[in-house]
C-alpha cells in the first residue's frame, strides 16, 4: 500500500474533468455589507516572506518559546488526559473554568488588580475577547479612540463592525492627555458617538511606549468625565525589563475599565487562552456573545494553563523570559545607534517586543519594504497601524524572536537597503516604484 494516498492518474485513467470554478463575483454580491472593511493585514501577508531563513525577520510578533520547560509540560498533560481526561475533552461553560478563574485572579494581582472570579470570562486569546467587546458596543458608524499607532489586530476587529477609529497621538510618556481631550471635543461637535478608548499601556504595541503613571489617573478621568468606557488591553504588562509591572489602569477605576489578559505572551500563545474583566454588567453580554460565538473556550487548553501555573514555577519562567527579551532589546538598540543613518529616531522601550523606527521624510517604508525583503530583513510599515493612511515614515521592528546576532545582522541589512533609499531620495527626490519582484521576494502585499 502507498503511504502517498491514491496513485496518480495515469494516461490510460484519465482524471475526472475539473468543475469550473465558481465566479467569485457570485460570492462577493452576497456577502454582509460589514466584510467590506475586512482586508488582510500587511503582518499576515509578511507572515509568508518573513519564514523564509535567508531572511531576518523582524517583522512578526511571536513570542520566543525556547525557554519553555516542555519535556515535564508534555507529562502533565499526558497525566491530565490519563487522570481528568473526561473532563478536559469535554464541553465547558462560555464562562470559562473556575479553578483557572481564579488563578486569573492571581495574575492580575501582581499589577494591583482585586477581582472576583465571577467578573473574569475566559476567552481565546484577547483577540478573541477584543472582538466580543467591539461586537457589543459598536454599530456602524460609531467611533473608538485609539492610540496612533494601534495594534493591528484590534483594528482589524474594529473595521469588521464597521467602527471608525480615531487615532489619538502619543509621545514618549504614552497617549497624550491634551489630545485626548481634543479628539473627544472633534468627535462630539461631529455629533458622533464615541463608543470606548482602546489603549495599550505597557510596552504598546506596536509603538513600545509605556504610559507614565501620572498619566494613567488622567486618562482616566478625562474618560469617566465624558461617560468613555476604558478599553485596557494588556498582553506585555508582566514583560517589562526594569522593576516591578506598573498599576493597571483597571487597579485605579473599577467601574469604567475593561481589561483584556492573556497568556500568548507569558506562556504559550499556540494554546489561545487569555480573559477579559469586566464590570458585573457587562460580563453578562459577554457570555452571552461568547457562547453564540464558540460555545466555550476550549476546555484542555484552560485546563493545561490551570496545570502550568499551579505545577510550575510560572513567575521564574517570566523572569526568564524578562531577561531573553532584555538582551535582544539591548542587541536592537545597539545595533540601531551603531548602523542606522542620521536623521532615523526610533523608541527604546522598557518591556515588551518592539521598537517604532522613524525614518528620514521622503522614504516610503511600504514601498521600501520589497526592496528590503531582496536584502533578506523584514519589517512592518507603519501604514498598517493606523485606519488613516498614517504610518509611511515609520516601522515596526520587533525584536521577540531572533537570535540577538540575527537582530544585530537584520538591522545592518535594513541600514544598507535604507542608506541606499536615502540615496535615492537625494538624487531623485523620490524613489522610483519598481515593480514587485518575482517569486523570490514577492511583495509583503501579495504574498
Ligand atoms: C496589543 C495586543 N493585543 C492583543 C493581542 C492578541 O493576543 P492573543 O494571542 O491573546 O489573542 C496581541 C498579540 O500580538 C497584541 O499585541
Amino acid at each position: 500500500m502507498s503511504d502517498h494516498g491514491s496513485q496518480p492518474a495515469t494516461p490510460e485513467q484519465p482524471s475526472p474533468p475539473e468543475k469550473p470554478a465558481r465566479n467569485l463575483d457570485a460570492y462577493r454580491a452576497h456577502y454582509a455589507e460589514r466584510t467590506t472593511g475586512m482586508t488582510a493585514s500587511e503582518i499576515r501577508a509578511l507572515f509568508a516572506v518573513a519564514s523564509r531563513p535567508e531572511v531576518v525577520s523582524l517583522a512578526g510578533g511571536m513570542p520566543n518559546l525556547a525557554a519553555l520547560p516542555l519535556d515535564s509540560l508534555a507529562a502533565e498533560v499526558a497525566r491530565l488526559i490519563s487522570v481528568d481526561g473526561q473532563i478536559a475533552l469535554q464541553y465547558g461553560s462560555a464562562h470559562g473554568v473556575p479553578e483557572l478563574r481564579e488563578q486569573i485572579c492571581e495574575v492580575m494581582a501582581l499589577e494591583g488588580i482585586t477581582a472576583h472570579p465571577d467578573d473574569v470570562m475566559v476567552t481565546a486569546g484577547s483577540q478573541m475577547a477584543l472582538d466580543m467587546v467591539t461586537r457589543i458596543f459598536c454599530d456602524p458608524g460609531d467611533v473608538i479612540l485609539a492610540e496612533g499607532p494601534s495594534y493591528v489586530g484590534a483594528l482589524g476587529s474594529f473595521a469588521a463592525y464597521q467602527a471608525e477609529v480615531v487615532h489619538v497621538a502619543m509621545d514618549e510618556d504614552g497617549l497624550q492627555p491634551d489630545a485626548l481631550r481634543q479628539a473627544i471635543a472633534d468627535v462630539t461637535a461631529q455629533g458622533k458617538r464615541i463608543k470606548f478608548l482602546y489603549t495599550i499601556p505597557n510596552f504598546h504595541n506596536p509603538g513600545g511606549i509605556t504610559l507614565a503613571l501620572p498619566r494613567r489617573s488622567e486618562i482616566l478621568e478625562i474618560c469617566a468625565q465624558h461617560g468613555i468606557l476604558v478599553v485596557e488591553d494588556n498582553p506585555y504588562g508582566l514583560l517589562g525589563f526594569d522593576g516591578q509591572p506598573h498599576p493597571a489602569l483597571r487597579s485605579m477605576d473599577a467601574d469604567n475599565v475593561v481589561y483584556l489578559g492573556s497568556f500568548s505572551k507569558t506562556f504559550a500563545s499556540g494554546l489561545r487562552v487569555g480573559w477579559v474583566l469586566a464590570p458585573h454588567a457587562i460580563r453578562e453580554k459577554l457570555v452571552l456573545t461568547a457562547e453564540s460565538a464558540t460555545l466555550c473556550p476550549p476546555t484542555l487548553n484552560q485546563m493545561i494553563v490551570s496545570r502550568y501555573l499551579s505545577t510550575h514555577d510560572w513567575q521564574g519562567q517570566i523572569k526568564i523570559f524578562q531577561e531573553q527579551y532584555r538582551e535582544r532589546r539591548d542587541a536592537m538598540l545597539s545595533a540601531l545607534e551603531q548602523y542606522m543613518p542620521a536623521g532615523c529616531t526610533w523608541t527604546r522601550p522598557d518591556g515588551g517586543f518592539f521598537v517604532w523606527l522613524t525614518v528620514p521624510e521622503g522614504v516610503d517604508t511600504k514601498a521600501m519594504l520589497p526592496r528590503a525583503v531582496t536584502q533578506r530583513v523584514a519589517y512592518v510599515s507603519g501604514t498598517g497601524f493606523y485606519r488613516d493612511g498614517f504610518g509611511s515614515r515609520q516601522m515596526r521592528l520587533s525584536f521577540c524572536y531572533p537570535t540577538p546576532e540575527r537582530i544585530r545582522e537584520g538591522v545592518r541589512r535594513l541600514a544598507n537597503t535604507l542608506t541606499e533609499e536615502m540615496e535615492l531620495v537625494r538624487t531623485f527626490g523620490t524613489v522610483p516604484q519598481r515593480s514587485v519582484p518575482g517569486p523570490q521576494a514577492p511583495s509583503p502585499d501579495t504574498a
